[in-house]
């Protein structure tokens, strides 16, 4: 932690540029917003939940609980795989792995989005290398097969010596997928239906409002990290401002200081900026403020995808996937702008960036890991979350209700308090 600190001067921490993307009714909502948190900075409160909440460690460190959760949730809810402007040309696709699942996303040269196993039907390869990039073909490099850009099986290296076959049933296994709001949702079970409008609900026009289509990608970085859910748990509260981030983020954010809102499984919590309690200290109207410079929104799809920086130029959108064990997760960390870049903007960018990861690696992150060594040595207790960390509650009331929604015979269900 001292290492991030110690890298950045308090002087070049990155600022907040607004940008002019909040009209009509987000914009109504935002002041909202605001006026929420300006409340809380005046009488020092912070949303609150009804009561504490207790988890029992077990849910973050039992293999075969986490087993379950990868079985009931991951690979049956719509996971936002992709940002549609991170596939912006025809012929592009990004690769990534989700819970131990090769999955390749496509636009193909009709535009249109595809999501199939990254997996060749010859033997068995794995066909692109994680990240992003244009093709006209998906080719494998064992042998060299080469399917379209939507999955069909066109191109069979040395065919008059291989024998015949029926090339219609060996095209690349599709699964659901929908773009929406600017995102790309996968499900990762082959033939389950997504229904899109009843996932997203209520949270439509929070997502609209970000306006994630006129988003140009700049970085994309993966991320280890512990379980998932302790993962998740650091962006949804800002209690920990103080404490663990008192070089950076408590710099321009205060502690504690927070409104939360749930949306089916989705949430928002948002933080009031030092700008904010400048401004009220100077006498400002608060409803004439800029919401975009004085308000920190987290805007959190279920299961792990957080955007900060809400509607501002530059946007950070964090990805958090489980891995394969439960003590391990990676987060695909990604910084957005709504300008393309440029020769100017670029070395802000890198800047900001940076700031991004060190904070969130260096601070969150090994925290984290320090978590998930204490709650393996701590069995048969609970976490408890307090009545000021309402995010953090309604995660895991949804992980629950989710859960036993799914549940199958024969399946453990988290354990309760
Ligand atoms: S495994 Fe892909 S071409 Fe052989
Ligand atoms: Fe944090």
């Amino acid at each position: 932690m001292a290492d991030v600190a110690e890298k950045l001067d308090p002087e070049v921490l990155p600022e907040y540029i607004p940008s002019a993307v909040l009209d009509g009714e987000a914009r109504e909502e935002a002041v909202r917003m605001m006026l929420r948190l300006a409340e809380h900075v005046r009488n020092k409160t912070t949303d609150q939940a009804d009561a504490n909440w207790q988890e029992p460690v077990e849910n973050y460190a039992d293999e075969e609980l986490f087993r379950v959760e990868v079985e009931t949730l991951f690979k049956r809810i719509p996971l936002p795989l992709a940002l549609s402007c991170e596939l912006p040309e025809k012929n592009s696709y990004k690769a990534i792995e989700v819970v131990g699942v090769p999955v390749v996303l496509t636009r193909d040269a009709k535009g249109e989005v595809h999501a199939m196993l990254n997996v060749c039907r010859h033997r068995g390869a794995l066909i692109c290398g994680e990240g992003t990039g244009t093709s006209r073909a998906l080719t494998c490099p064992y042998h060299a097969w080469s399917y379209g850009m939507d999955g069909e099986l066109r191109g069979i290296y040395g065919e008059s010596t291989f024998g015949d076959f029926d090339k219609s049933e060996r095209n690349l296994i599709q699964l659901p997928v929908v773009e929406a709001a600017g995102l790309i949702f996968v499900c990762l079970t082959p033939g389950l239906e997504i229904d899109i409008e009843s996932w997203l609900g209520d949270f439509t026009p929070v997502l609209e409002a970000l306006k994630l289509d006129e988003l140009h990608l700049f970085s994309s970085r993966m991320m280890p990290g512990p379980n998932w859910k302790v993962v998740i748990e650091g962006y949804l509260e800002g209690y920990h401002f103080a404490s663990l981030h008192p070089n950076t983020v408590f710099k321009t954010n205060l502690s504690n200081t927070a409104i939360f809102d749930g949306f089916g499984a989705h949430e928002r919590v948002a933080f009031a900026l030092r700008n904010l309690e400048g401004h009220m200290n100077g006498g400002a109207e608060v409803e004439t403020l800029d919401p975009s410079a004085n308000v920190g929104a987290i805007i959190w799809l279920f299961p792990g995808m957080a955007f900060a920086g809400a509607w501002r130029e530059r946007m950070t959108c964090s990805l958090v996937l489980p891995t394969t064990s439960v003590g391990a997760s990676m987060t695909e960390q990604r910084v957005f702008t709504r300008q393309p870049v440029t020769d100017e903007n670029r070395e802000d960018l890198e800047v900001f960036r940076d700031f991004f990861y060190d904070v969130t690696y260096g601070e969150d992150y090994i925290t984290g890991y320090g978590v998930q060594k204490g709650v393996a040595n701590v069995g048969g207790t609970t976490q408890i979350y307090g009545r000021n960390e309402p995010g953090v509650q309604y995660l895991h009331q949804t992980i629950n209700r989710l859960m036993a929604e799914n549940h199958r015979d024969g399946d453990p269900e988290p354990r309760r308090a």
